[in-house]
C-alpha cells in the first residue's frame, strides 16, 4: 500500500506491501467474507464514497468482483468498459481518469494493457487507485485472495509448499503469487518449459523444474495457469496437445496421486489444456471458493484504502 503526498493510499502490486500488511488484509477479509453469507449482504462502511471500475481489457470475474464489493460497503460505483467510454472515441486514459475525478470520485480500479498505467494514474489524480491487473506485471487482489483460499483451506501459510503451473513469462497472476507467498514464508516451485518461463526468474526466490510428477509428488497447492494465448505473439512450444501432455493435470496423473493437492485457478480456465475437463468438475468447489474469496478481499482493500480514519 503506498500513501502519496495528498494522503491518497493505492494499491498497485504486492511488491509495495509487507508480511504484516498481507496478514492483516487477510484477517480483515475474513470479517468481511462473513458480511455476504447475510441475507442482508450489505455494511454502510463506505456509504457516500463513490468508487469507479475503469476496465480496459477484457475481464468477467474481478470486474464484477470489485463491482459487488464496493456494493456491499454501500459504496456508489461506476463502471467503463473501453468499448462503452470515450476511450474508444479515442480519448486518453490520462483525459478519462480527470474526468472521473471531476465528479468526484473516490477511488479509480484500473485494469490495463500496459504495465505500470496504475502507477501512471496516481500522477494523474486526486484520489486512490487499485490495480485490477496491469499488462504482464502485477494483479494484487488476485495473489491476496489466493493466499486468503490457500490459508482458510489449510490452516497456515508459512512453510506451505506451492507449485505453479503453466506461462509463467505472461502472467501477472504468477509475478504477484510468487512475491505475496514469498512475503508470508511459503515456498514456490514453477513447472514449465523453459521457454515460458521469463529471463532470471530464479532472482525471484523460486525454484523451478520441468517435471509435473516431481511437483506433485512435493506440494502441498497446485496452482495451475491460463497459456495466455492473447500475448503469446509465437509458439513456444509444440503444440497445444503436446502442452497438455507434459504440463496438463489430466485424469490419469490425478488418480494416480496418493495425497491430493489442494487445485487452484485463477480463471478463466482452459478445459482441455492445463486441466482435464473431468478434473477441474471434481476440483471446481475450490475454485469457485476463489472467486468467493475475491469478493471480500476486495471489500478489505477498499475499506483499507477509503474506510476508517484514511481517504
Ligand atoms: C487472470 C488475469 O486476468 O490476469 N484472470 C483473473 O483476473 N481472474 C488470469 C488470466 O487471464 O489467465
Amino acid at each position: 500500500m503506498n500513501e502519496d503526498v495528498n494522503g491518497h493510499r493505492h494499491l498497485l502490486a504486492i511488491a509495495d506491501v509487507d508480511r504484516d500488511f498481507i496478514i492483516s488484509l487477510l484477517d480483515s477479509a475474513r470479517s468481511f467474507a462473513e458480511v455476504s453469507t447475510r441475507p442482508i449482504k450489505k455494511v454502510p462502511a463506505l456509504r457516500g464514497r463513490t468508487i469507479a471500475n475503469l476496465f480496459l481489457e477484457p475481464s468477467t470475474r474481478t470486474r464484477i468482483s470489485f463491482e459487488l464489493a464496493a456494493k456491499r460497503l454501500s459504496a456508489d460505483v461506476i463502471s467503463f468498459s473501453r468499448t462503452t467510454s470515450s476511450i474508444s472515441k479515442g480519448e486518453s486514459l490520462k483525459d478519462t481518469a480527470k474526468t472521473l475525478v471531476a465528479m468526484g470520485v473516490d477511488a479509480v480500479v484500473i485494469r490495463h494493457s500496459s504495465a505500470g498505467a496504475p502507477k501512471m494514474l496516481t500522477g494523474w489524480v486526486d484520489c486512490s487507485v487499485v490495480n485490477a491487473g496491469d499488462g504482464m506485471h502485477e494483479h494484487p487482489t488476485q495473489a491476496l485472495l489466493d493466499l486468503f483460499t490457500m490459508r482458510e483451506r489449510l490452516g497456515h501459510l508459512e512453510g506451505l509448499k506451492v507449485a505453479i503451473v503453466g506461462d509463467i513469462d505472461h502472467s501477472r497472476v504468477a509475478r504477484s503469487n510468487i512475491q505475496a507467498l514469498n512475503k508470508v514464508g511459503a515456498e514456490v516451485l514453477l513447472v514449465a518449459p523453459r521457454s515460458l518461463l521469463p529471463e532470471r526468474i530464479e532472482e525471484m526466490g523460486v525454484d523451478i523444474t520441468g517435471s509435473l510428477e516431481q511437483a506433485l509428488e512435493w506440494c502441498d497447492v497446485l496452482y495451475l495457469l491460463r497459456i495466455q494465448l492473447e500475448r503469446v505473439e509465437e509458439s513456444r512450444f509444440p503444440s497445444l496437445r503436446e502442452y497438455t501432455l507434459q504440463y496438463g493435470l489430466t485424469k490419469p496423473r490425478w488418480q494416480n496421486l496418493k495425497r491430493k493437492p489442494l487445485v487452484m485457478h485463477p480463471g478463466p480456465m482452459n478445459r482441455g489444456v492445463e486441466i482435464e475437463s473431468s478434473v477441474a468438475d471434481e476440483v471446481e468447489s475450490v475454485i469457485t471458493g476463489q472467486v468467493t474469496a475475491g469478493v471480500a478481499v476486495r471489500m478489505a482493500v477498499l475499506y483499507e484504502l477509503l474506510g476508517g480514519s484514511h481517504g
